[in-house]
C-alpha cells in the first residue's frame, strides 16, 4: 500500500470539522483529531466522523502515569477510533500499558481489530537546538528518535510518529513492519514552515516508503483544501519509494 494522506483537523468547532470533513470526503485516508478540536467539542468529533466512515487517529498525544494512560485509552478505544499516540517519553510501562489496554478493551467490547497505538519520537516542532536549551539532551534530534524507535519496537507499539528526516534510520534500526507517520509535510521545499522544524514534502515522504503523513495549515489554509490534498494525493502517488 502507498503512502496514505491523513489531514490534521485542526479547527475550533464540531461544525468547521464536520464541514470539512464533508468537503474532502475521497480526497484523503484519514482525519486526525488533535487537543483543538477534542477540547472544544469532545467525543461528538470522533462520532461524527466514525459516522461518516472515516478512519479517526486521535492524537491527544498522552503522556502521564501507566494507569492512567491506560484508562484513556479503554476510553479511545471505547470510542473506536483507529489510532492513538503516547509519547515514548513517558517511559516503558506507561507505553507498554496503553498497547495493553488498546488489545484488552477491544477484545472486551468485541472489536475486530484494536486500535494502534503510535509512539510519538520527537516532536516534529524541535530541532537539536531546543533539545539541547530544554531537555539538556546531548543527543541531537535523530539520535533521540533512533533511541526512541527501540523503545517502540520494545514495547510492541504499532507504529511510530517522527518527522521525514529521520524514517531510513528507523528502517534501519528496527527492521519490520513500524507503520511510520509523519508530520512536519509541506507542499514544497521552501513553503512557510509555520511552528515546524524538521520538515520534508510529501514526495520525501512516499520515496522513503512513509505509511502515513499528516497535513494540516497546507490543506485547512489553502484557497481551495480539495485540491491541495489532491495535489498531496498526486505527489504521493508520483514518487515510488
Ligand atoms: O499544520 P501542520 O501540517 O504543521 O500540522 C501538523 C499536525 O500534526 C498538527 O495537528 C500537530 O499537532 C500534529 N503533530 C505534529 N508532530 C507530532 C505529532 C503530531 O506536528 N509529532
Amino acid at each position: 500500500m502507498g503512502t496514505q494522506l491523513w489531514v490534521a483537523l485542526d479547527v475550533p468547532t464540531l461544525g468547521d470539522a464536520t464541514r470539512i470533513a464533508e468537503l474532502l470526503e475521497g480526497s484523503v485516508d484519514a482525519f486526525k483529531v488533535g487537543l483543538q478540536l477534542f477540547v472544544s467539542a469532545g467525543p461528538a468529533a470522533v462520532r461524527m466522523l466514525k459516522k461518516k466512515g472515516f478512519d479517526v487517529f486521535l492524537d491527544l498525544k498522552y503522556h502521564d502515569i501507566p494507569n492512567t494512560v491506560s484508562n484513556a485509552v479503554r476510553s479511545a478505544t471505547r470510542l473506536r477510533v483507529d489510532y492513538i499516540d503516547v509519547h515514548l517519553s513517558g517511559g516503558t510501562d506507561m507505553v507498554k500499558a496503553a498497547v495493553e489496554a488498546a488489545k484488552t478493551e477491544a477484545v472486551k467490547i468485541g472489536l475486530r481489530r484494536a486500535p494502534k497505538i503510535l509512539g510519538i519520537s520527537v516532536l516534529t516542532s524541535l530541532d537539536d537546538k531546543a533539545l539541547e536549551e530544554t531537555l539538556a539532551s546531548r543527543l541531537s534530534a535523530s539520535e533521540l528518535v533512533v533511541h526512541l524507535a527501540k523503545v517502540a519496537r520494545s514495547c510492541r507499539v504499532s507504529g511510530i510518529v517522527t518527522s521525514i528526516h529521520e524514517v531510513s534510520m528507523i528502517r534501519e534500526c528496527c527492521s519490520g513492519d513500524l507503520f511510520i507517520v509523519t508530520p512536519g509535510i509541506r507542499a514544497t521545499a521552501d513553503a512557510e514552515r509555520h511552528d515546524q522544524r524538521r520538515v520534508g514534502t510529501a514526495a520525501d515522504a512516499a520515496r522513503l516508503g512513509v505509511s502515513a503523513i499528516v497535513v494540516g495549515r497546507s490543506i485547512l489554509r489553502a484557497e481551495d483544501p480539495v485540491e491541495a490534498a489532491t495535489r498531496f494525493r498526486a505527489e504521493l502517488r508520483g514518487a515510488t519509494p
